[in-house]
């Protein structure tokens, strides 16, 4: 059966306190509607349409970001849940799949619950998914008879026996496409809350004499997100889960807590991270790489026993092949950095590419921005940059060259050639004793006139 899914995100999430629609905030670097979009995607949807209402522009465009064919429909007002997936009708024109609806602001449901949903399909027109919560939670009640749901009563409808039902609604539900909306023409606001519910399509369609079931799944997975101190929560959450995922897979993490990971950070078995390591997007580290103490890395790859830190900063485009080192308080931005290659001490090295076994100097700089544009620096392979050496882009090193220590490199340097560009030395015999005499002096005389 072929899928759409449909992310409810248009709400305003007033206690976020923020000018951020609230799908937009992150969990480990992703838009939590981008979590969403992930967590539906093992369903391989048909189509994936997005309801917008609040900063619906910066939605559409994070949507698109992430599936340049999601498609983006506006809810201007919004009057519930049940009228948000009414926009999508013409979206949904002429699909005759099921309808998954997810929220934007629960971010957490497995691909394998959604899979369970899909199996439960069969003879019902509705699966729900259900969590145990504390009866004191105001959630839409799941009320059984049986595996039948007969019905969702949202909290503030629900007489005391039904509050006392723990069995809850996450929002996550599966229709029949081909009754959808029919059953939401059905639907009214005289509510509670005047809203058009599209919980109320488990009645309707019981009416109607179709059938709904409910799955359970735990409750971390429908855990929604409504203000800051959530955030974090989900934060901590995505990141334990990961953390315990690598390690499962044949990661070391000396001090799980203390490792902070992006939602596509990739790690292979055997690499070693050593404790508060920052991983940001687009990171892929191989195995039995270490990444040591104190290092932050984004948009690089580390290649198979490359070492890092440390206090290293890899940034977007670092490209460290095999066997490389990056030490202590070096910044690689936008370098190839070839097989066995070491830049281990306080330097920069950025819009470059280092060949193989070369080894730059601490204090090295590679001086790519001259206020507008940016350079690029080449060194060769073998080469030996002296440190301090200054590499002023465009330049070029040749394979199995030197700086002098303190160089300015302002022109190229052929293969096998030793460049020095510094002042020459001029040692004057008696002068550093003289000039200290006269010093000393001078403060003696200022003290005496002080008194
Ligand atoms: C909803 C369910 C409730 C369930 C709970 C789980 C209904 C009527 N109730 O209640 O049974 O236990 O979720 O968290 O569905 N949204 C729109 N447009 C709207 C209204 C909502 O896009 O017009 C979006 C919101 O942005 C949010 C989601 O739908 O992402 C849920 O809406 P919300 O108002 O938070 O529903 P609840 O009242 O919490
Ligand atoms: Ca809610």
């Amino acid at each position: 059966m072929s899928i759409a899914l449909v992310i409810l995100a248009a709400g305003k999430g007033s206690r976020m306190k923020s000018d951020l629609p609230k799908v937009l905030h992150q969990i480990a670097g992703a838009p939590m509607l981008v979590h969403a979009m992930k967590a539906g995607a093992i369903l391989s949807p048909e189509k994936q349409v997005i309801v917008a209402g609040h900063g619906a522009e910066a939605v559409e465009a994070a949507a698109k970001a992430y599936d340049p064919d999601a498609t983006v429909v506006l809810q201007e007002e919004q009057k519930g849940t049940g009228h948000a997936v009414i926009v999508t009708r013409e979206a949904l024109t002429g699909f005759e799949g099921d309808v998954v609806v997810l929220y934007g602001d629960t971010p957490f449901v497995q691909p394998e619950t959604l899979e369970r949903m899909v199996a439960a399909r069969k003879d019902n027109a509705i699966v729900v998914l259900g969590f145990q919560a504390d009866p004191s939670e105001k959630y839409g009640r799941l009320v059984m008879q049986g595996d039948t749901l007969e019905a969702i009563t949202e909290f503030a409808d629900a007489s005391d026996e039904v509050r006392a039902i723990t069995f809850c609604n996450s929002g996550v539900m599966l229709i029949d496409g081909k009754v959808i909306f029919d059953l939401l023409d059905a639907t009214n606001n005289q509510n509670a809350s005047g809203e058009y519910y599209l919980t109320d399509l488990v009645e309707i369609a019981r009416n109607k004499g179709l059938s709904s079931t409910a799955i359970s799944c735990d409750a971390s997975e429908t855990m929604g997100v409504n203000s800051r101190v959530h955030l974090a929560e989900a934060e901590a959450a995505f990141q334990a889960r990961a953390r315990q995922t690598l390690m499962e897979d044949g990661v070391t993490l000396i001090d799980p807590t203390t490792v902070h990971l992006s939602h596509d950070t990739v790690i292979g078995r055997d690499a070693i991270i050593e404790q508060n390591v920052v991983f940001g997007p687009e990171v892929t580290i191989e195995s039995g790489a270490r990444i040591r103490a104190f290092s932050h890395i984004e948009g690089a790859h580390v290649s198979r026993g490359a070492t890092v830190g440390p206090y290293a900063r890899l940034r977007p485009g670092a490209e460290l092949a095999e066997d490389t080192h990056i030490g202590n308080f070096v910044e690689i931005k936008n370098a190839i950095i070839d097989e066995g290659a070491k830049v281990n001490h306080l330097s920069y090295i950025g819009d470059a590419a280092v060949g193989t076994k070369s080894n730059i100097g601490a204090g090295t700089i590679t001086c790519n921005y001259d206020g507008v544009f940016k350079h690029k620096t080449t060194i060769g392979k073998n080469a030996f940059i002296g440190s301090n050496t200054m590499l002023v882009a465009p330049v070029t090193v040749g394979d199995d060259a030197m700086t002098g220590s303190g160089s300015v490199i302002t022109k190229d340097i052929e293969d096998g050639a030793l460049a020095i560009a510094r002042a020459q030395q001029v040692n004057k015999a008696g002068m550093a004793r003289k000039l200290f005499d006269m010093l000393k002096l001078k403060k003696k005389n200022i003290s005496k006139g002080e008194k």
